[in-house]
């Protein structure tokens, strides 16, 4: 019998900030009500980080929880978090408002942060796909490294510095946060599957103008002199982004389910990426599944792009609602446009 690789979630962390802003908060300062945002999105709250917090910063906390964790719970031999970071072999941060345009790398910052030495480090630019794309990434890195074994995977966004907080069509819609996990290769003989188990990632770059932050990059770079009155923000067709997220979310749990020969009561949960309420009702109306069997906390965060699918599964993790093999399936989609989605068996 040949080996067997695995790709385990050892650990989860997030970090939020602490202020809460509330939808009657923005009432109060835009033409907007609670109501109006609640019954179109299913937010109430949102995060919003402090002027002096950056994206590494809270995928930094992310990180360090997701380590102390695994210490914690025994799940490794190391006995402190420190000592687990110098055992990291990768880096991966989904995020879509790194610290720095271009580079250096979030990924690198945060990788100089947690002391790990031994580890290489590096964004990847998917948007709210981002962390669906960076487990796979994940695993291909350790898949193909045999000497490596360990990756952390991060999403971490301050998406309220980049929306236009007079455009009231956006704004009320995004939010701060990050979330890690922390990703293992085994090699076994024992056949019992667990871990992630397949993934599909698809891409539709005929919609990038769906969603996109125009200024700043080579297309539209600033010059010197330049007065600009704003800084770089998302602009986004709603109604576009809608219809292609109901098509995208229907589209990756079929496929997924139907070529592992599954069912959605194979299914613990569904984690979507929480962009709005109304996209996972429209797509579990339009599968027939049970609107329960996906995991919703857009309520209080918001939409935290390339974090909303790790913070969920932190949350599920720490509140116990995940038991050893039950079988998760993480659907997201976004900017690119991007989506897809990954089967993990917990
Ligand atoms: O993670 C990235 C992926 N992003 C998404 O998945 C977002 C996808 N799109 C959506 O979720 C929805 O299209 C929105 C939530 C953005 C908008 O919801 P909608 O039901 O499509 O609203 P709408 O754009 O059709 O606007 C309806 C009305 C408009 O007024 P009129 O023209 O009918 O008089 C808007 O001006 O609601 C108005 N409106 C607002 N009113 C109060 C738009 N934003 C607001 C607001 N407060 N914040």
């Amino acid at each position: 019998m040949g080996v067997i690789l695995r790709f385990e979630i050892k650990a989860t962390g997030r970090a939020v900030p602490q202020r809460r802003v509330s939808n009657e908060e923005l009432a109060q300062r835009m033409d907007t009500s609670g109501e109006w945002i609640w019954s179109h999105t299913g937010i109430r709250a949102r995060r919003i980080a402090s002027v002096d917090t950056a994206s590494s910063d809270l995928g930094f906390e992310a990180a360090w929880n997701a380590l102390r964790m695994a210490v914690e719970q025994g799940v490794c031999v190391e006995r402190t978090p420190e000592e687990l970071a110098s055992t990291l072999d990768m880096i991966i941060v989904a995020t879509t408002t790194p610290d720095f345009y271009g580079c250096p790398s979030t990924a690198c910052l945060i990788q100089n942060r947690l002391r790990a030495k031994n580890a290489g480090a590096m964004d990847i630019s998917a948007a709210c796909s981002g962390f669906i794309y960076g487990l796979e990434t994940a695993a291909g890195i350790l898949s193909v490294g045999k000497e490596r074994k360990r990756c952390l995977v991060i999403g971490c966004e301050i998406l309220s510095r980049f929306v236009d907080w007079n455009d009231r069509s956006t704004c009320v819609l995004f939010g701060d946060g990050a979330g890690a996990v922390l990703l293992e290769k085994t090699d076994t003989k024992d056949t019992e599957v667990r871990g992630l188990l397949r993934t599909i990632l698809r891409a539709d770059g005929a919609g990038s103008e769906n969603l996109v932050i125009k200024k700043g990059g080579s297309r539209n770079a600033y010059h010197a002199g330049d007065i600009f009155e704003f800084a770089p923000f998302i602009e986004m067709n709603g109604h576009a982004v809608y219809n292609f997220a109901v098509s995208a979310v229907t589209e990756i749990i079929r496929d997924l389910l139907q070529v592992e020969r599954l069912s959605v009561d194979d299914l613990r949960w569904i984690v979507p990426h929480q962009a709005n309420a109304r996209i996972v009702h429209a797509a579990a109306k339009r599968l027939g599944f049970p609107p329960e069997k996906f995991f919703l906390n857009i309520d209080e965060y918001a939409n935290t792009s390339a974090a909303s699918i790790p913070i969920a599964l932190d949350e599920l993790n720490r509140e116990r609602r995940l038991k050893k093999g039950d079988l998760i399936l993480c659907v997201g989609f976004g900017a690119g446009l991007t989506y897809g989605g990954n089967l993990i068996v917990w």
